[in-house]
């Protein structure tokens, strides 16, 4: 299956949840910076409104990244879920990262494609599926309204949907079998397991400081491409091109890509 642009220029680079080193993760300036730092891929994390509506945000409740106490005081925990999008669109995203950020806003599913374009590769992950039911089919329906995202042929920039939950992602997969689908792991399955992604998953990412050497080599063998999470240091990036993954999830686009082209010239 090819589809990471690490063909041409060694490992990807994978914006996790956008530049989220140096702007408040999973909003539009997060992603803007990763464009603007040439990131390969952009990685982010999608659940559902209450409405229904696939919506870019990492953790299930609004607490850390907006300031949903201040503007819902009574609607503890604060669940994504519990609010519909209208609801979210009043939160601000930006502020709780640095004052300069205030404005920024969860972003829809939508609007996260209208904003990307085909500027860069968009990592998808289906984030918990078990509080967000119906999430796999909700992301199959959007991007069914939006062919150019899923038509490798028209798309110079790939999509790659990725999941901890393999059956959120054999849904995913059993509906939208041409777009390439990641597992998210911890560990590197076991041999048996991981001969059971044979066939139908692109990519393995597991935790970094979880990777043994045996294992890396295990995924690459196997055919599929080793792409590990998160990966924000020049010791470790070095130690992923030696074990020879496919790309790398970081917080900092730019210094990885740097660090890739010295590596290239040198
Ligand atoms: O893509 C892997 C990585 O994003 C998984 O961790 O918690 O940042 O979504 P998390
Ligand atoms: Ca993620």
């Amino acid at each position: 299956m090819s589809t990471s642009p690490s063909s041409r220029r060694g490992a990807a680079t994978y914006a996790h949840r956008g530049s989220s080193g140096m702007a408040p993760e999973n909003t539009a300036a997060a992603f803007e910076l990763a464009i603007a730092e040439d990131a390969d891929y952009i990685e982010t994390d999608v659940q559902l409104s209450a409405d229904g509506e696939p919506v870019i945000i990492h953790d299930v409740t609004l607490a850390r990244t907006t300031d949903a106490r201040l503007a819902f005081p009574d609607r503890a925990p604060w669940n994504v879920h519990d609010f519909t999008v209208a609801e979210l669109k009043k939160l601000d995203a930006g502020a709780w990262y640095d004052g300069d950020f205030t404005g920024q806003h969860i972003l829809t599913l939508d609007e996260l494609l209208d904003l990307l374009g085909d500027r860069v590769g968009l990592n998808l992950e289906l984030k918990s599926p078990a509080v967000n039911p119906g999430l796999a089919q909700a992301v199959v329906a959007r991007l069914r309204r939006r062919r150019d995202w899923i038509s490798p042929d028209v798309r110079p920039q790939p999509l790659i949907v990725g999941s901890f939950d393999e059956q959120a992602l054999r849904d995913f997969h059993t509906q939208l079998p041409d777009v390439p689908v990641s597992l998210i792991t911890y560990d590197v399955p076991a041999p048996r397991k991981l001969a059971d992604l044979d066939g139908w998953i692109f990519s393995v990412n597991p935790d970094i400081h979880r990777l043994r050497r045996d294992d890396a080599a295990r995924v690459i063998e196997a055919g599929m491409a080793l792409v590990p999470w998160t990966v924000n240091s020049r010791e470790l990036w070095r130690w992923c091109l030696d074990l020879g993954v496919g790309g790398m999830i970081t917080d900092y686009p730019s210094a990885l890509k740097t660090m890739l082209h010295d590596h290239l010239d040198g």
